[in-house]
């Protein structure tokens, strides 16, 4: 199948990689003439385990190109996805629908035949609905249908999240759009991944309820932490204890320094407008919202505390900054909020992060970056680990604690434990939750 995707972000990338991978020829469409020219030149323009090398194959296989001309694209596509961004609206909360609607625009004045208009972008409740007027309004004549596909890729794991999905959502209203969109998934529906049909809404639906409620599953286990320290009760085997329950299930249930990224935040937040655009506050959703912000700032406490109550004049030495490991992402990373508070505190800080300095390095202001856990630690009164890559696992604590000069560890995402901690030399540790 012929296969236009309009948008080389994350989601558009990721999607037009994968469904060139299942034999599909998909031309990627991007604006920004800078960025075709990189990754007609093989360059992935994110950090993306595997990506680089799908996308080598699959363009070597002739199945995959990269173009700004977005009307060539769409001549002769059966499906023509929408994988634009959908950022928060400053002032109201609400997701800014400009770059979907012009892509809509731009797609209707490009089709020649019977195309599917296909959404991946998270968009709210009724867009699809909207970017079916938009395109009837730009060209009366054009043959079409629209379909939801909301994506749900976990960034770091996303190309095996799309070739090996929990289930594929599809929301379409035409016999005729369903045949295009199972064609798409064939790949996916022979190997028994399963495929819900719903109708546009509730598929647009779908995307928000999940990323809310694993939003608010999070928040609930980082509020229990809380609680588990006050008592004495350790949040790890809580979330065990409960998470072995399959009508909980065990994942998403890490206690932490508060959900970030590019999709939670800006997900919670949207449908906590749509809630009130429709008089059905989402009172757990925005509950959610406000205590991760509480959650972050916990976390300030908890290193300051560490500190004796103050970070002015110390030095403290963070490990991570990106909002989860394998990523080079720092979209509403608990970092942006508890490293300037830091600085604001007066304490120096350095930081450690394997991919974060690209993004991170005009984002948080007033640190310095330091090459390695070793050299951030050297000299150091208190060391903080933010985000879990995995190299910072098996870091040899005791030369840490010999090279710091008060080894105290805030242990952000329970990476280690206060035996092992101890026994390494630090006199403080505290992690979250235990
Ligand atoms: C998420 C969804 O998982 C995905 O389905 C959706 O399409 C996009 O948003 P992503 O943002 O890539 O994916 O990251 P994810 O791995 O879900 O983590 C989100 C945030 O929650 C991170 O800040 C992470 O550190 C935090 N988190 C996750 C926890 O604090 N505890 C957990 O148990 C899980």
């Amino acid at each position: 199948m012929k296969i236009a995707m309009i948008g080389t972000g994350y989601v558009g990338l990721v999607s037009g990689v994968c469904l060139s991978d299942f034999g599909h020829e998909v031309i990627c469409v991007d604006r920004d003439p800078g960025k075709i020219a990189r990754l007609r030149a093989g360059e992935v323009p994110i950090y993306e385990p595997g990506l680089e090398a799908l996308m080598a194959r699959n363009v070597a296989a002739g199945r995959l190109s990269f173009t700004g001309d977005l009307a060539a694209a769409v001549e002769g596509a059966e499906a023509v996805f929408i994988a634009v961004g959908t950022p928060t609206r400053r002032g109201d909360g609400h997701a800014d629908l400009t770059y979907v609607m012009t892509a809509a625009q731009d797609i209707a004045r490009a089709l020649t035949g019977y195309a599917v208009v296909v959404t991946k972008s998270t968009v709210p409740v009724g867009t699809n609905r909207a970017v079916a007027e938009t395109i009837r309004a730009a060209n009366p004549a054009a043959a079409f249908d629209v379909a939801s596909n909301p994506e749900f890729l976990r960034e770091g794991a996303a190309i095996d999240d799309f070739m090996r999905p929990d289930r594929v959502v599809v929301g379409v209203e035409s016999d005729r759009a369903r045949e295009v969109m199972a064609g798409i998934y064939r790949p996916l529906f022979l190997r028994d991944f399963p495929i819900v049909y719903t109708d546009l809404e509730s598929a647009e639906m779908i995307k928000y309820a999940a990323n809310a409620f694993l939003a608010t599953k999070i928040t609930f286990i980082n509020e229990i932490a809380a609680l588990c320290e006050r008592v004495g009760a350790d949040v790890k085997s809580v979330a065990r204890g409960i998470g072995l329950d399959g009508r909980i299930g065990a994942k998403f249930l890490h206690a932490g320094p508060g959900y970030g990224g590019s999709c939670f935040p800006k997900d919670t937040r949207a449908l906590a407008r749509i809630g009130q655009d429709h008089a059905v506050p989402m009172q757990i959703v925005e509950t959610v919202i406000q205590v991760n912000e509480a959650v972050k700032r916990r976390m300030i406490d908890k290193i300051s505390d560490l500190c004796g109550g103050s970070v002015n004049g110390r030095v403290v030495a963070v490990l991570g900054v990106t909002f989860k490991p394998n990523t080079d992402d720092m979209r509403e990373a608990p970092s942006l909020t508890i490293v300037p508070a830091l600085v604001g505190a007066g304490a120096t800080v350095r930081v450690v992060d394997p991919q974060g300095l690209r993004e991170g390095a005009a984002l948080l202001p007033g640190v310095t970056w330091a090459e390695d856990p070793y050299t951030a630690a050297t000299g150091a009164d208190c060391l903080v680990i933010l985000t879990e890559w995995n190299e910072f696992r098996a870091l040899d604590l005791g030369r840490i604690a010999t090279l710091m000069a008060n080894p105290r560890m805030a242990d952000l995402r329970n990476v280690y434990n206060r035996d092992t901690a101890q026994a390494a030399g630090f006199t403080g540790y505290e992690a979250v939750g235990r």
